[in-house]
């Protein structure tokens, strides 16, 4: 008898051999073959039809959903929220987002982890399994095959209704973005800067793309350089009406303004001679990156227990982001439990999410490495380098991860697992920060699927 595998080296025969001392070819081989293959049709088939025939490929995720029935209607017995259909418009996602903000906040945070509505959840564990496999990002191919855009346009008939997209109608305000992209004057570019959510990382991507003049040397703030009656402040833009703030920017010559003290004023903002952008990050992160940065790394706070910290900031930093996008008072309907409470809830992030809807670039920072071309096409910015010099944490571990400038602590304090919010926070702090941040939960969950959707669909370019 020749050497084992020396006839045949593939593995299949290899494994087989052991069973079955007969040719390859045997009756027992084919069959066994042909079952494996029809039970694999079977199985994609199924998994098919219970997506809900939508033609997403394999491991994609645009509406995830647990297959297993009998563990959604737990969940729904347990008053987790799932959408009754799929959501196809931005008035349909809006809807399904404000239904669950009437919820508890516990509902809703287990909603979001359990359920996934957004599909961007699934989408984040994906991208770091593939890319901790690669060690490097990946291309725009790979990220398409884990998230594909949600628009069929193959047939005529997937071209109707079934979209899932909850960038379209797109709302943007696309002659702006083209008049600050082409020089217009005076347009400029309006920066919402969420703290320690990238917006550091932003303005160093205008000085890289504008001419030195054009940049206040202030932290892209203008307003520092601005005679302004009442507190001294840069960054703080609720103090100046619009027609204060263009008169500014025109005589100035600076093309870009930091807002990141003040909210976002929605009802005059956007009629500013400005094309709008914003970058999210995952709430308790945020948090955490604050605390971390103000308080452990001495800048202005002196309170070493997170604990402690949040007691005191709950006030101001309970939904920051719904707060910011809304320009509304937010703590009390955050934490009430009556109905009216949760009628708020539901009317203030419903205008978040319209106002968040109409920024011609949302960013969510974990991913701006996959922004580049969409940065250019929105902003008209070509060296987008600083998008993609930030190394993920998974992909080399010795860089940090969060955005900051420099780290003042040395090695010993900077291990990056021990500050993700699961394993920082003791047990309760961490409840009690997710329940206070549930509403911008909702509202990163959402932006993070726009951003998403404008990165892998083509057709949305032309409202850029
Ligand atoms: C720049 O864009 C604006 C807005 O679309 C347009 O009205 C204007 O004609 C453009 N100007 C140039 C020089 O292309
Ligand atoms: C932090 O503060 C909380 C609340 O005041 C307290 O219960 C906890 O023991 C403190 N943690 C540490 C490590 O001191």
């Amino acid at each position: 008898m020749p050497a084992r595998g020396n006839a045949n080296p593939t593995g299949l025969r290899r494994r087989y051999e052991h069973h079955n001392k007969g040719s390859l070819l045997s009756i027992q081989n084919i069959l066994f073959v042909a079952l494996v293959v029809l039970g694999l049709i079977y199985y994609r088939v199924s998994v098919y039809l219970l997506q809900g025939g939508s033609t997403a490929a394999k491991g994609t995720v645009h509406n995830h959903r647990p297959l297993d029935t009998q563990y959604i209607h737990e969940l729904q017995e347990q008053g987790l929220l799932l959408p009754s259909k799929t959501l196809n418009t931005y008035q349909e996602w809006r809807d399904y987002a404000t239904q669950l903000a009437s919820l508890t906040p516990e509902k809703i945070v287990k909603t979001l982890k359990l359920l996934d509505p957004f599909g961007v959840r699934t989408f984040e564990a994906k991208l770091l399994e593939a890319e901790s496999e690669k060690k490097a990002f990946l291309t725009q191919e790979e990220l398409r095959s884990i998230f594909p855009c949600p628009t069929s346009s193959t047939t005529q008939q997937q071209e109707q209704q079934q979209q899932q997209r909850i960038t379209l109608p797109d709302q943007r305000n696309s002659d702006k973005g083209r008049a600050f992209r082409n020089g217009t004057e005076p347009n400029f570019l309006f920066f919402q800067h969420l703290r320690k959510a990238g917006g550091t990382n932003f303005c160093s991507l205008a000085q890289h793309n504008l001419p030195k003049k054009q940049v206040p040397k202030y932290y892209c703030m203008p307003d520092y350089y601005w005679e302004a009656p009442g507190r001294p402040c840069a960054g703080c833009f609720s103090r100046f009406d619009t027609k204060t703030i263009t008169k500014h920017m025109k005589e100035d010559g600076h093309k870009i303004l930091g807002n990141e003290w003040d909210a976002f004023d929605p009802d005059h903002y956007f009629d500013l001679p400005a094309t709008f952008a914003t970058s999210f990050r995952r709430p308790l992160d945020r948090a955490l990156s604050q605390f971390r940065f103000e308080c452990i790394e001495d800048r202005g706070c002196k309170i070493k227990n997170v604990t402690k910290w949040w007691d005191k900031r709950s006030k101001d930093l309970t939904n920051v982001y719904v707060w910011t996008f809304s320009n509304e008072g937010v703590r009390k309907l955050s934490i009430g439990t009556t109905k009216a409470d949760s009628e708020r809830r539901q009317k203030v992030l419903g205008r978040a999410l319209d106002v968040v809807a109409r920024f011609n670039l949302v960013m969510a920072m974990e991913w701006l490495a996959y922004a580049p071309n969409h940065v250019q096409r929105v902003l008209g910015f070509r060296d987008t380098k600083t998008l993609t010099e930030r190394v993920r944490p998974h992909i080399a571990q010795h860089k940090r991860d969060d955005g900051q400038e420099r780290n003042v602590m040395g090695a010993a304090g900077i291990a990056k697992a021990s500050w993700t919010p699961e394993n920082y926070l003791p047990p309760e702090t961490y409840t009690r920060m997710s329940h206070d941040l549930a509403l911008d939960e909702i509202l990163t969950d959402a932006a993070r699927r726009m951003f998403l959707e404008r990165l892998v669909c083509d057709d949305v370019s032309m409202f850029d």
